[in-house]
C-alpha cells in the first residue's frame, strides 16, 4: 500500500519515527511529507533514511513531476501525526500553503489524523469546531491520549501510541474488494438457523407518543437477505423499520426493547448464529400513560423519568453460556468517539464488556450510518482474525459479515 505519513510541527513528531517503521516493516510504501514547522524537531534526513524515499516539504520541488497532485492521488492512505491545532485548522479550512496541505486537498483515500497538543489547544472551541468539520467530511481523527504533555501539564492531548495508530490506520484503509471474497454466499450458512434483530425499538410515552432512533432497519434487513442467500433459515425480529423485510425469511414484529428481548431469547434457543443488528433503546419511560398526556395551564410541564432496559446482547451471551449452547453471536456497535477515547478503543471495550464473538463497528455521526444506503464499518473479534475494514453498500457489508460469521462458525460450533 502506498502511504503518506505527513508530520506535524509538535514534539511528539519523534515517535512517528516509530509509525514509519510499523508500515515499512508491514511492506508498505511511504512517502513522508513533513511541514516547515515539524523539521525543527525532526529533520529531513531521519525520514529520507527511514522511509528510503527523498523528502521535502515544497511544492516547488520537482515541479515537472506536479508531486502535490501525484502524492494525493496515488496515496492508499495519508496518515498524519502528530496533527497540530495548526494543521487541523489548516486542513479544516482547505488552505493549500504546503505540500502536506495540498497533497490532503488532492487525497483520493482516507485519511486519518492522530492529534497531539496541549489540553487547551485540544479542548478550545476553535479545535473543536476543526474536528467536527472534518469529521462530517469522513476524515478520522483519533481522540489523543490522555497523560503527561510537554511540561507539567497532563491531560488529554498525547499523541495515541504508534501501534494503536498503526492498528487504526491499517483497519481504516483495508479497502473492501480485499475483504469481500468474490466466492459466492451459496451455501456457507447452509442448514444453519440464524435470527437477526433489525431496526429500531419505540418506547411509548402515551398511546400516541414514543421515543424511539433513527435506525432505519435497512443494515439488518441487508444482512437477513445475505444470511438466506447464504443458505441459513432465517428469522428476522423486526423493530419499527423504514424498509421491508426481505422475501424468504420469517418475520417476527417487535415494537418495545422488552419484546426485542423475550422474542430474541426465543429465538436464540435454537439458533446456530444470532445478530443484534437493531438499535434498541438503552432507556424506557418509567411510565407509560393510558391516555394522551395533555398540555394543562394549570400543572407544571411534565418530565419523563426513564429507567435502564436490559441489555439484551449480554443476555443472550450468558444464556448461552449457562445453556452452553454451540452458537456464535455478533453485534454492532455505534460510536462517535469523544474525548475519553476514539471509535476502535470504545469498540474494543464493548466487544469485551458485552463477550460477543464479533462486533461489527459504526462509526455514526449527523450525516453517517442511519438510514443511508452504504455503511463503513470495521469487523473486530473477540478470539479470531484481525481487524476487518469493509465499505460499501450494505448489501456489501452484509456479505462481508456474512462470510466473516461462515469463518469463524467452525471456531464457536466445534461440530461443523
Ligand atoms: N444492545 C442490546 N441491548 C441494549 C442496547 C444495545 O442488545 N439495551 C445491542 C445492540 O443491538 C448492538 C450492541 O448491543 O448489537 C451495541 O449497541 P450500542 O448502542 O452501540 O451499545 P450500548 O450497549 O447501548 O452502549 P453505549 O450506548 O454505552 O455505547
Amino acid at each position: 500500500m502506498r502511504i503518506v505519513l505527513g508530520v506535524g510541527g509538535g514534539i511528539a513528531a519523534y515517535k512517528v519515527a516509530s509509525l514509519l517503521r510499523l508500515f515499512t516493516e508491514a511492506g508498505h510504501d511511504v512517502t513522508v511529507v513533513p511541514t516547515e514547522a515539524s523539521t525543527r524537531f525532526v529533520g529531513v534526513a531521519t525520514w529520507e533514511a527511514l522511509s528510503g524515499h527523498p523528502v521535502t516539504n515544497s511544492v516547488f520541488d520537482d515541479v515537472d513531476q506536479v508531486r502535490h497532485v501525484r502524492l494525493g492521488h496515488e496515496a492508499d492512505l495519508i496518515v498524519v501525526a502528530p496533527a497540530t491545532a495548526d494543521l487541523l485548522a489548516r486542513a479544516a479550512s482547505g488552505q493549500a500553503n504546503d505540500l502536506l496541505t495540498n497533497t490532503l486537498l488532492m487525497a483520493r483515500g482516507p485519511v486519518l489524523f492522530a492529534p497531539a497538543m496541549h489540553t487547551e489547544m485540544w479542548q478550545n472551541a476553535a479545535t473543536r469546531a476543526n474536528v467536527e468539520t472534518l469529521r462530517s467530511r469522513g476524515i478520522t481523527v483519533l481522540e489523543p491520549a490522555s497523560g503527561r504533555l510537554t511540561g507539567s501539564d497532563s491531560g488529554p492531548g498525547r499523541l495515541p501510541e504508534p501501534e494503536a495508530i498503526f492498528e487504526a490506520a491499517l483497519a481504516l484503509a483495508a479497502p473492501a474488494s480485499d475483504y469481500i471474497s468474490p466466492e459466492p454466499l451459496a451455501g456457507l450458512l447452509s442448514g444453519k438457523r440464524v435470527t437477526i434483530s433489525a431496526g429500531g425499538t419505540r418506547e411509548p410515552l402515551d398511546p400516541v407518543r414514543f421515543l424511539g432512533n433513527r435506525s432505519s432497519g435497512k443494515q439488518g434487513v441487508a444482512l437477513a437477505a445475505a444470511a438466506r442467500d447464504a443458505g441459513a433459515q432465517v428469522t428476522l425480529v423486526a423493530a419499527h423499520m423504514e424498509v421491508p423485510a426481505p422475501a424468504g425469511v420469517e418475520v417476527v414484529t417487535v415494537e418495545t426493547a422488552l419484546d426485542l428481548r423475550e422474542a430474541m431469547l426465543d429465538a436464540a434457543r435454537a439458533s446456530d448464529v444470532i445478530v443484534m443488528a437493531a438499535a434498541v433503546a438503552d432507556f424506557r419511560p418509567a411510565a407509560v400513560s393510558d391516555t394522551k398526556i395533555k398540555k394543562r395551564d394549570d400543572a407544571d410541564d411534565p418530565v419523563i423519568s426513564l429507567v435502564r432496559n436490559p441489555d439484551i446482547l449480554q443476555e443472550l451471551v450468558q444464556e448461552r453460556a449457562a445453556s452452553n449452547r454451540p452458537q456464535l453471536i455478533a453485534g454492532f456497535a455505534a460510536e462517535t468517539g469523544d474525548e475519553h477515547g476514539d471509535v476502535l478503543a470504545y469498540a474494543r471495550a464493548k466487544l469485551e464488556r458485552k463477550g460477543c464473538d464479533l462486533l461489527v463497528v459504526n462509526q455514526v455521526g449527523r450525516d453517517k450510518v442511519f438510514g443511508q444506503d452504504s455503511n463503513s464499518v470495521v469487523i473486530l473479534s473477540a478470539a479470531g482474525a484481525g481487524p476487518e475494514s469493509v465499505s460499501g453498500s450494505k448489501d456489501e457489508v452484509s456479505a462481508a459479515v456474512i462470510h466473516r460469521i461462515g469463518s469463524e462458525l467452525g471456531r464457536v460450533v466445534p461440530h461443523i
